[in-house]
């Protein structure tokens, strides 16, 4: 049973002087539920959009989408993260857990927990305009994480953090994602962090984005950092490279 379906799926944006561009050609994917998906491809093929649409943020041209869950709470991370400017850390933080009547005491402890976990203890009354790139996408990870969605939409999270923060943060998601069982589809441009954290990748091709591959990802679990120093991991990461066509 998949949680999430996609069946042909087709994306045609036009601009108001009747350009189009073509951005996906008959996309077919089945998610099943706590699998965690990564999508990698060149920049401009398409994975934001296919994120989008699978979100309901943007119109399919054709094509099906499939949601078989009833309750099922979607968390998005943007590429680029969405803080509220008038807003500091704590209280953008705490956002969605107001807005779902769900700040309770225990909530709001493990939202602090979260904020802390991510290196952001010192920044908690800060504004957006106050932070690095970095830390306001940190800010909208922790967000997305506060309400514990089932199923996580995450476009390139990690992209604007350095090496090491950014080995942590993957083994935080991996964490709570094992001991939340949700389902994770994750877009990034890190050939070693989709073999890293994902049960599957797929790979896209330049535009018109279409599926060029899905790469099943055999690693044990739990992944721990020096997994990355196994020939398996490597063989894995170069099995990819090979994959991906450069434009
Ligand atoms: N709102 C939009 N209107 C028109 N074209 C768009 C829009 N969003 C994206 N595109 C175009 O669709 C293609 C795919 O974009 P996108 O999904 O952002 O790719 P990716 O995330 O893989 O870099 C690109 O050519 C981009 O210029
Ligand atoms: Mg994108």
């Amino acid at each position: 049973m998949s949680i999430i379906e996609v069946k042909r799926l087709n994306k045609i944006y036009k601009n108001n002087k009747g350009k189009e561009t073509h951005a996906l050609s008959n996309i077919n994917i089945s998610i099943k539920p706590s699998e965690f998906i990564s999508i990698i491809g060149p920049s401009g093929c398409g994975k934001s959009t296919l994120l989008q649409i699978v979100a309901g943020l943007e119109e399919k041209t054709s094509g099906e989408l499939n949601w078989n869950s009833e309750e099922g709470e979607i968390g998005y991370v943007f590429q680029d993260a969405t803080l509220l400017p008038w807003k500091n850390v704590w209280d953008n933080a705490k956002f969605p857990l107001e807005m779902r009547k769900k700040d309770t005491i225990e909530n709001l402890e493990k939202l602090e927990r979260l904020l802390d976990f991510s290196g952001l203890a010192d920044f908690k009354h800060a504004f957006p305009k106050e932070l690095s790139g970095g830390m306001k996408q940190r800010v909208s990870i922790v967000r997305a994480l506060s309400y514990d969605p089932d199923i996580l939409l995450m476009d390139e999270p990690f992209g604007a953090l350095d090496a090491m923060t950014r080995d942590k943060m993957n083994l935080e998601l991996l964490r709570v994602w094992q001991e939340t069982n949700k389902t994770v589809l994750f877009i990034t441009h890190s050939i070693s962090e989709a073999v890293f954290l994902s049960d599957r990748v797929i790979i896209m091709s330049p535009r018109p984005g279409r599926i060029q591959k899905v790469l099943d990802i055999n690693l044990p679990r739990p992944r721990h950092i020096e997994l990355k120093d196994t020939s398996l991991f490597i063989e894995y990461v170069k099995e990819l490279r090979g994959l991906l066509q450069y434009e």
